[in-house]
């Protein structure tokens, strides 16, 4: 492979790029890698190529600089249907399942493009819902679509698309779904656009699933033509992540020329005629027989539990509500010093590696056995929460609530499930009653930014995020931030950056 600047240069920059943006350019891509950062480096006014790679080299960036320099050397290739089977497997098969089967009783639907480009997937995973479900302004309809790149979200935000974004469709598609603008462009239809909520999320950087940015209980990921970029480990952690942010029973969908039955060994494949989709059993197959995380009752006469022979859908179990009569019970050790018993521990430690159902049983064994312990109702929310189950969630920050009223992280709790349960009214009520009884609270302002923000009050928007940053400037960077799911302060910091530099 040529390249015409010092090798040893481009490789070093290459394994800076691996390093910092988790990006694979080995030794058969680095012609490619030149092209692409010979043009970042004019585009930032370097007349040298080396020039541009050695500051990099010698200057420490910040994560902003490092997105701005990975949105040259990733392009944002996408267009309307691209890969036209996975949309009919959608509205054929997957969307049908959802709307007449699973989702039916709650009426509500979570979808996420992840690594959206422009929006022109999420918008086209919007119009395939609005043709299974014509009655979907009814629903709780969430279609998020995230991407490293703020350039691309702002005009994502727009919805105008020149014909080469609408190259994969036909002439009826642009009238039916488009409005002719200046300059041969076509703006998408008003409520199409409205179904789709953008947000800017680094897949290698950031946490998910996290209540505090909606990524969790999806019933369907969309992550096509951007996991082919990454190293193989940052495939590995961001499939992983991914698998924990479905909820049972729901389904992440790649590009065809991404199907891997050993990257995505944790799901179950769904074979169509012509494409691979992959679904997130109810229990996980692989992880079944694996060494448990807590200590298995040998007394029990029950048979280990087996990963299912037949992959069908079980509806997902739900706690027993506990009684509500004793008073909290810590167990007591050797020193005298209340503690958690090992349940609530083992159901915390199998909630943070997204074994939700199986954390779910423990923590109802434990809730049934200490009744009064506000501890085991929030995480008993957050697992229904992440399981999609809005409903138990909210009844458990209730039960929490009960017990202490004016805990102002349990109504940010309750907060953020209303979030999720598209109950915006709702939310911005507990997120202000959080700010009365803390008015430092970093995620409370943050997150009524972010509601503000998307019903299109700029102003509060600004005044809360301002009040975030005037918070966290009393954090270390690396801090990291209370209930956030190991978001640190100086990451939050960089996020409003570009969040209010978009606006
Ligand atoms: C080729 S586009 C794919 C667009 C769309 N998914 C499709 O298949 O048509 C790849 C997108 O992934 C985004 N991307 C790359 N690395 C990312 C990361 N670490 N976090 C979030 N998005 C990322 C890029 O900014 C780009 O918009």
């Amino acid at each position: 492979m040529t390249v015409s600047i010092d090798r040893g240069l481009l490789l070093a920059a290459s394994d800076y790029i691996s390093e910092h943006m988790g990006f694979s350019f080995g030794e058969e891509r680095l012609a490619d890698l030149e092209k692409k950062i010979t043009a970042a480096s004019k585009e930032l006014h370097y007349s040298k190529t080396e020039d541009f790679i050695e500051w990099l080299l010698s200057a420490p960036l910040s994560e902003t600089q490092v997105e701005s320099l990975a949105g040259h050397l990733i392009i944002g290739e996408t267009y309307f249907f691209r890969e036209k089977q996975a949309y009919e497997i959608l509205e054929n098969h997957i969307l049908p399942d959802l709307i007449y089967r699973r989702r039916n009783e709650g009426r509500s639907l979570r979808i996420w493009s992840a690594g959206c480009a422009t929006g022109e997937e999420p918008c086209s995973i919007a119009i395939s819902v609005s043709k299974v479900l014509p009655t979907c302004n009814e629903w709780n309809m969430t279609i998020l679509g995230t991407d490293l790149n703020p350039r691309f979200l702002r005009r994502a935000e727009k919805a105008v698309y020149s014909n080469w974004s609408l190259r994969g469709t036909d002439a009826w598609f642009k009238e039916r779904y488009f409005q002719k603008v200046e300059n041969g462009r076509f703006r998408l239809d008003r409520q199409i656009r409205a179904m789709v909520n953008y947000k800017y999320l680094n897949l290698v950087k950031d946490s998910f699933p996290s209540l505090s940015n909606n990524t969790n209980a999806m019933d369907v990921i969309f992550i096509r033509n951007v996991l082919m970029y990454f190293r193989q480990d940052i495939q590995k952690a961001v499939i992983e992540k991914l698998h924990h942010c479905l909820v049972p029973g729901g389904y992440l969908i790649t590009s065809q020329t991404e199907t891997s039955h050993t990257l995505f060994s944790d799901f179950s494949s769904v074979n169509y005629p012509d494409a691979i989709v992959y679904r997130k059993d109810t229990v996980p197959v692989n992880k079944a027989t694996t060494a448990p995380l807590f200590r298995q009752d040998t007394s029990s006469k029950k048979p280990p539990r087996k990963a299912p022979l037949v992959l069908k859908y079980q509806p997902v179990k739900t706690a027993p509500v506990p009684s509500f009569s004793e008073q909290p019970k810590l167990s007591v050790d050797s020193a005298g010093n209340g503690h958690r018993v090992s349940g609530y521990n083992d159901a915390a430690a199998l909630f943070e590696r997204g074994r939700y159902l199986e954390a779910l049983e423990i923590i109802a064994g434990y809730t049934d056995a200490h009744p009064g312990d506000p501890g085991s109702y929030i995480l008993t929310a957050k697992i229904h929460a992440n399981l999609g189950n809005l409903e138990q969630a909210l009844e458990m920050c209730d039960r929490a609530l009960d017990i202490n009223r004016t805990d102002p992280a349990l109504h940010y709790l309750k907060a953020t499930i209303f979030q999720e349960s598209g109950k915006t009214e709702e939310a911005i009520k507990e997120l202000t009653t959080t700010l009365y009884l803390d008015r430092d609270h970093v995620l409370g302002h943050f997150t009524l930014g972010n509601l503000m923000q998307t019903a299109g009050n700029h102003k509060r928007a600004l005044k809360h995020f301002q009040n975030t940053i005037e918070l966290l400037s009393g954090y270390e960077r690396d801090t990291v931030l209370e209930d956030a799911d190991g978001l640190t302060a100086g990451r939050l910091s960089e996020i409003i950056d570009v969040i209010t530099k978009r606006e």
